[in-house]
């Protein structure tokens, strides 16, 4: 399976640092064998679609409204993401959940109306310090990605997932590979149940991976790509990450 490699850009950029940061990752990424995509603030997407247009760069956005159309103010639809060519939309990302007060359903129903316009969502869960230090992590995943899986049926084998620890989010502190591929054998397990089979669904690791960090995560066994903040805003940073992704590709 290839490797996914997906930038969340969060609300960074501005036309002239996005010109220059695709297009060296573009040149960079030449012949890379993963998938690699950037999750980009709405008002960029034409920009990087255009700048995308003939490479193998993926583009995604970070959020997508849980509504088709009408009286939402300062939502974005996904039949909007994806005239603007959103292969990807980030769902259910914790600085969402915590600041926009996105609950399990909200992020259910983002998901599901990703799924019916052909987006791929990229479905986030992760616990806090505080519920890792509880011995809730398994808990607290487990019923965030079933509130996914509920909601969405047999369309489930369509989703990514990213486990992305709270607590490890911009912090600078990484989960180890083992404390990683653990709660990815479990998300693992849970999507196996729910779909009947065991066609891979992409289960990506986020949470401060870096360029020094990556290999030793992207080589356990459960972990299929990375979900990068920070250190998408670095081409040489990035393409290292995806550098060890192909190295590392199952
Ligand atoms: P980080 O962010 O890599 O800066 O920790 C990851 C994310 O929030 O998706």
């Amino acid at each position: 399976m290839r490797k996914l490699i997906a930038g969340n850009w969060k609300m960074n950029g501005s036309i002239a640092a996005n010109d220059a940061l695709v297009r060296a990752v573009i040149a960079g990424m030449a012949g890379a064998d993963c998938s690699v995509a950037v999750c980009v603030p709405a008002p960029y997407l034409a920009q990087v679609q255009m700048l995308r247009h003939g490479s193998a760069l993926e583009l995604g956005a970070q959020d997508v409204s849980q509504h088709e159309q009408g009286a939402y103010t300062g939502e974005v639809s996904a039949s909007m993401l994806k005239e603007f060519g959103a292969r990807f939309a980030i769902v259910g990302h914790s600085e969402r959940r915590q600041y926009h007060c996105e609950s399990d359903a909200v992020v259910a129903d983002k998901a599901k109306i990703a799924l019916a316009h052909g987006i791929t969502p990229i479905v986030c869960v992760g616990e806090t310090l505080a519920e890792r230090e509880a011995g809730r992590t398994e808990e607290v995943v487990k019923r965030q990605l079933a509130a996914v899986i509920h909601a969405n049926g047999h369309c489930i084998s369509e989703i990514a997932v990213a486990y992305e620890p709270v607590w490890a989010i911009g912090t600078g502190r990484t989960a180890t590979p083992e404390q990683a591929q653990q709660v990815h054998s479990v998300l693992r397990a849970q999507l196996k149940a729910a779909t009947g089979h065991s066609e891979r669904i992409h289960i990506l690791y986020g949470g401060s991976m870096n360029a020094a960090n990556a290999a030793s995560l992207l080589a356990q066994p459960d972990i299929d790509g990375g979900l990068i903040g920070g250190a998408s805003l670095k081409a040489a940073d990035f393409l290292q990450i995806i550098a060890a992704a192909c190295v590392a590709r199952a």
